[in-house]
């Protein structure tokens, strides 16, 4: 599974490849336009701030050729775009147009949120869907998880599309995990959530005070 920051935040996406264990970087038109008033400097520092894939998302959603305009201009501003599409006829149309005169181009579907919607993305050969996880998560005290029910569709018909899931909390990402989505997708905040639980701390903070009692200061020798 790939792990991706959703982000358009170079000093977040920084922060967060330091660790070591990041793959790339999803954005959306919300967090390029919180990001500054030059959409296409923003795209650039985003590429720079990531050497991995970067999902970078069309305007529009109802109108076929812009979006198909767009998602080729995406394509040629660098190798390591992939272009979402709206969750639309004419997203699923661009999709299956582009792939028959691109056939490089990368193509996710966005704002997939249902089964059905997935199952059509699988259908016109998307590189990648773009399961919206996260809010569930947030609405409903019952867990929400997507991904199973689109992985079983997918390896059943033998549709070559990848799962993205966009998701929030720790739980829910341990079931993205398992039920087997390729990638999954945090913002900054979230991620940092997944280092976190009760229990690491309460035993962390007893192994470090029975420690102080017997040794005080003193760690293992360090050189
Ligand atoms: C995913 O590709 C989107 O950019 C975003 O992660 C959607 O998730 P959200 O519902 O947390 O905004």
């Amino acid at each position: 599974m790939q792990l991706l920051i959703d982000s358009s935040d170079p000093r977040e996406i920084a922060q967060a490849h330091a660790w070591g264990i990041i793959d790339g970087v999803t954005t959306n038109p919300t967090l390029i336009a919180k990001a500054g008033p030059d959409r296409l400097a923003t795209l650039k520092n985003v590429l720079d701030a990531s050497p991995g894939v970067v999902f970078c998302q069309v305007i529009g959603w109802k109108e076929l050729d812009p979006l198909k305009t767009q998602a080729r201009w995406l394509h040629r501003f660098s190798e390591r775009i992939v272009a979402k599409l709206p969750m639309s006829v004419s997203g699923i149309m661009a999709v299956r147009q582009l792939k028959q005169e691109v056939p490089d181009i990368r193509l996710a579907v966005t704002t997939v949120s249902s089964v059905a919607q997935a199952y059509l993305c699988g259908k016109a050969g998307a590189d990648v869907v773009a399961l919206f996880n996260g809010p569930f998560d947030l609405e409903s005290d019952q867990p929400v998880d997507l991904v199973t029910p689109v992985r079983r569709i997918y390896d059943r018909y033998g549709f070559k599309t990848k799962i993205l899931s966009a998701g929030r909390f720790p739980r829910a990402f341990g079931e993205y995990a398992v039920a087997g989505t390729d990638y999954c997708t945090l913002r900054f905040e979230y991620l940092k959530l997944l280092f976190e639980h009760a229990y690491t701390d309460k035993r962390m903070n007893n192994f470090s005070k029975d420690w102080r009692t017997a040794f005080g200061d003193q760690t293992w020798p360090q050189s």
